[in-house]
């Protein structure tokens, strides 16, 4: 088979890495990748919402299957143009990516499937939703209804909170057309989970679960970020939950899309706050999540490229995927600075004899290839991932790969998985 992933950060380099494996690879292209995925198959210059031109791509290089990694081109329809040129894509029409580009379409569909969420409402004038507030009072979560690079939420504790985040969101539009909107939340409260399935329009397959750590901080402070590292699994994941996950979360919603005449397509991301009473939907992404995928990916013993093809032709219900009887962690290496401004350009040393430390693999994202070094080029720029018989040894390890890099101008979290353990 020859396949095409798009997008070019950590997620992308493990899909790499995985589909690499498969003995049914004949060629594989990464659009745009990074010197990761360049020692797995051959990068080309396209970017990922270059739809037009990754089109042609496909069509001329005989593609068999495109994976799209992030959010933005399956927003901007890549499967719809794949699926008219007669492509197979890993992923969501732009209708069915709706469940990641629109709070309100997904709280639509979460409530027409019965799917446990928190009481919402929605609202397109701020004086409205300044009147609601004063009504409900706080806490409470205040969220732009599109895409806003996950800053378009606030946890208010307190309800002037709550009134400057609509102020700055409806009235000062910070997060431009995607603030027109806002959906108001009851706020939740217990541990938060991810977890991923693949889907073919009526089937789904459970990818695993994990706990992402979003604020840069340790101890969680700090502004929100893409994500700091993530474990699998996370102790709260109980059987019972994750049971609930996917027969009143994910499978509902999949049946409500499909009686939509949307069905949805690829990789589902339901992100849940775990209560006292089960699982409970805050979000869906339409992709698989970064850095989840790095840590999720490397406990699959199975070949991942016939579920992928599997997840576009409807055949999903005959694929069982087998998993490694093992935890995973993993530790974003990013450049001081980020998520605010950072410098680039920064010799990173050590990347191959971390990568071979037991259990370790080291992901790239943010890198660039110089005359044989590698640099640094983003924010987040290294997922270090690493497994082990239980958390306690994948997290050891990882930070074993972490304090073997040598990389003055980076930075990672100390405590990642502390709390699990
Ligand atoms: P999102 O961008 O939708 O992932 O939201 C960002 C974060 O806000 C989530 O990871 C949660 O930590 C938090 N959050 C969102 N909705 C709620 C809610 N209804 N209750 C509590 N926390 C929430
Ligand atoms: N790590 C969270 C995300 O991919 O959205």
């Amino acid at each position: 088979m020859r396949v095409l992933i798009i997008g070019s950060g950590g997620r992308e380099h493990a899909l790499a890495w995985a589909i690499a494996k498969s003995p049914r690879l004949n060629k594989l292209y990464i659009a745009p990748g990074n010197p990761g995925t360049a020692q797995l198959g051959e990068n080309v210059p396209l970017r990922a919402t270059d739809i037009p031109g990754i089109v042609s791509f496909a069509l001329e290089h005989k593609i068999d299957l495109v994976v799209p990694g992030p959010e933005a081109p399956l927003v901007a329809g890549i499967a719809d143009a794949l699926a008219a040129a007669g492509i197979p894509c890993c992923g969501p029409s732009a209708a069915a990516a709706q469940l990641e580009g629109s709070k309100k379409f997904t709280k639509e569909v979460a409530e027409a499937a019965h799917i446990p969420t928190a009481a919402w409402a929605s609202f397109t004038h701020a004086l409205e939703a300044h009147e609601y507030i004063e009504a409900v009072g706080a806490p409470i979560v205040i969220k732009a209804d599109g895409l806003a690079a996950g800053k378009g939420v606030v946890v208010a504790e307190t309800p002037e909170e709550a009134h400057e985040a609509i102020t700055a969101i409806m009235e000062d539009k910070v997060h431009g057309a995607a603030g027109a909107l806002v959906v108001i939340e009851q706020c939740l409260v217990g541990e938060e989970i991810s977890v991923f399935a693949l889907c073919d329009g009526e089937d789904a397959v459970y990818l695993g679960v994990a706990a992402d750590h979003k604020r840069v901080g340790e101890n969680d402070t700090g502004p929100n970020t893409g994500g700091m590292g993530a474990i699998s699994p996370p102790p709260w994941a109980t059987q019972p939950v994750l049971d609930a996950t996917m027969d009143k979360i994910i499978r509902p919603a999949l049946r409500e899309m499909a009686r939509r005449g949307t069905p949805f397509r690829g990789f589902l991301f339901a992100g849940l706050m775990v209560e006292h009473d089960g699982p409970k939907l805050i979000e869906f992404n339409v992709r698989f999540g970064d850095p989840e995928c790095e840590t999720l990916l490397p406990l699959l013993d199975s070949d991942i490229l016939p579920a992928l093809v599997a997840a576009t032709n409807g055949t999903l219900a005959g694929v069982k995927l087998a998993w490694r009887n093992a935890a995973s962690a993993t530790v974003v290496m990013c450049a001081k600075g980020y998520p605010g401004a950072y410098a680039t350009g920064s010799e990173i040393y050590g990347l191959e004899e971390a990568g071979e430390l037991p259990g370790a693999t080291i992901f790239h994202a943010g890198t660039m290839a110089d005359q044989g070094g590698i640099l640094a080029n983003g924010g987040r720029v290294l997922a270090v991932n690493a497994i082990g018989k239980d958390l306690k040894e994948a997290i050891s390890r990882a930070y074993a790969a972490v304090d073997r890099l040598d990389w003055e101008d980076g930075f990672c979290r100390r405590d990642i998985g502390k709390r699990a353990l």
